[in-house]
């Protein structure tokens, strides 16, 4: 029998539908942390990209997670979104305050089932988890007809009570189950065996969604995924990048291309545009700092480069030597050498319709195009990678607090590099020179000089956003206080500079941080 899902409507047996957890298990993992502007950045690439369902957050966890999920509610229109509550009534009924405004919404509510959590992590019997099961998944009910029940540590639950919890989720309403290898320690024959059993034993099993969530922690979370997806599963849950918790999740772009390059394998459906594959990961490492490795699959710097002599020769012979899909069909560009020094405002403002921009604003724009022509100036090839950095930056710098508006460093081996800074606080234009044991000690100490703060810095990176002397270079820096910690990120020619934005950016993060918890505490 079809399945008719209240969402999705008659379910064409060979369609998958692609659940991103992005911002919800993927934002929870340290140092991915978003605020709430890059949050709904990212969540209208995720829509653009074709996700079937959003996974916005966790609105329970804090009154900024709350918030991002009610925003995306309000704003995101395509995919289904939904919030993650635990199995308690008050989880459940703030998960169903935060999505009520979306078009399509869904609660996604948790427990765990297996003996190790159930004892030592929830101290709860069996039963009383079966009740709470039953419970939770009622309750959700009332606020939309789109139910996920998820059995936390689902593989390593006994098989007789996974089919039990399973079969009261099904009886009070559920519409998709999902069952996660949360550890990472399944291999493939073990997800096979499971959902094959769950789906021969459970009554009702066949008018609902099964789903896997699969983490990494042994490398096999796509590969589990997969042996889902031909058990009969019928969603998956994944991430942009792979990230999650510990070693992450499944990585969306690795599944829908196993999907799509071997069909013969995977003949499997979904939505997704996988020519935004590489422009919504590069948006996440952006705003997260943290770039893929250069040989991650589908995404990573070097999945397409050929450097070998032999396999050189081969490609220039015939692609398919050497490559089994089109880095065209991903989204890398052949050439993405495109804009120059001459180019106006008019064609800038069109490169970023082309590279996924809507409306950035009017001073955002004028803004970016101010430093493509510095940069246009400086670098020899502006890449489309360049411009994504660039505006990237840029937005995320609308509503700052204190603004760079200049900086001169003397270093090198003979004297103590010293910098003058000039930054704008809150309109007010102020400079400072420090001293410091290298340039961009001396940069960040005259940060401090000129905005005094007491959060300590704890991570300091740099990586280039293209190749060459002349690339961007992008850095994150990392800053604490009092427990709560910030990534900010900054892209420039110059290192320093760069350096220096990614410091200020986590600076005014942390100043909005500390504004929602204590108004009276906004000046350093
Ligand atoms: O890994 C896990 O079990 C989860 C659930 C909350 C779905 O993230
Ligand atoms: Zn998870």
């Amino acid at each position: 029998m079809a399945i008719n899902h209240p969402n999705f409507g008659a379910m064409d047996e060979s369609r998958v539908i692609i659940f991103d957890t992005t911002l919800r298990d993927g934002e929870q993992s340290p140092g991915f942390s978003m605020n709430i502007d890059e949050k709904l950045r990212m969540a209208e690439a995720l829509a653009a990209l074709g996700v079937d369902v959003l996974e916005a957050g966790f609105p329970i966890a804090s009154p900024g997670d709350f918030e991002s999920v009610l925003r995306i509610a309000q704003s995101i229109k395509g995919p289904v979104i939904t919030g993650l509550a635990r199995s308690g009534s008050s989880d459940i009924i703030r998960a169903g305050e935060a999505i009520r405004p979306a078009e399509r919404k869904r609660i996604h509510t948790f427990i765990s089932t297996s003996p190790l959590h159930m004892k030592q992590k929830l101290r709860m019997e069996p039963e009383a988890v079966l009740e709470a099961v039953t419970a939770s998944v009622t309750l959700a009910r009332n606020f939309t007809d789109d139910v996920e029940w998820s059995a936390e540590d689902g593989t390593r639950t006994e098989i007789d009570f996974l089919c039990r919890c399973v079969e009261a989720a099904i009886k009070a309403g559920a519409t998709t189950i999902n069952i996660p290898d949360t550890v990472g320690y399944a291999m493939p024959e073990d997800i096979t065996r499971m959902f094959t059993t769950v789906r021969e034993r459970v009554p009702g099993a066949d008018q609902v969604i099964f789903s896997t969530h699969c983490h990494n922690d042994l490398g096999l979370a796509v590969a589990n995924t997969l042996a889902a997806v031909r058990a009969g599963v019928r969603q998956i849950e994944c991430t942009i990048n792979g990230i999650g918790e510990r070693a992450g999740n499944a990585s969306l772009e690795e599944i829908v291309m196993a999907i799509r390059t071997r069909p013969d394998a995977n003949p499997y459906k979904n939505n997704i545009e996988t020519t935004r594959l590489l422009r919504t990961s590069k948006l996440l490492a952006t705003i997260t700092g943290f770039d893929v490795q250069p040989n991650k699959a589908i995404v990573g710097r070097n999945a397409f480069a050929h450097e070998s002599g032999i396999h050189q020769d081969g490609m220039l012979k015939d692609a398919g030597t050497y490559e089994i899909m089109t880095p065209e069909s991903v989204g890398w560009q052949k050439t993405s050498l495109v804009m120059g020094k001459h180019s106006g405002r008019a064609a800038f403002r069109d490169k970023l319709n082309a590279l996924g921009y809507g409306d950035i604003g009017d001073n955002a724009l004028n803004d970016a195009f101010a430093r493509f022509k510095v940069l246009a100036d400086r670098k020899k090839i502006v890449y489309d990678e360049d411009i994504v950095a660039l505006v990237d930056d840029e937005v995320v710098r609308s509503h700052e607090v204190v603004k760079f508006v200049a900086l001169e460093v003397w270093a090198g081996s003979k004297s103590k590099p010293r910098a003058r800074l000039e930054l704008d606080v809150e309109g007010e234009v102020k400079t400072a020179e420090e001293q410091g044991d290298g340039p961009v000690d001396a940069a960040f100490n005259a940060i401090r000089a000129l905005f005094p703060h007491t959060a300590s810095l704890q991570l300091f990176s740099v990586g280039a956003v293209t190749e060459g002397t002349d690339a961007q270079a992008r850095c994150t820096v990392r800053l604490e206080e009092e427990g709560k910690s910030v990534d900010g990120q900054g892209a420039d020619t110059d290192t320093i500079v760069a350096a220096v934005r990614a410091y200020i950016h986590a600076l005014n993060k942390l100043v909005t941080k500390r504004a929602r918890s204590a108004p009276a505490a906004l000046s350093a």
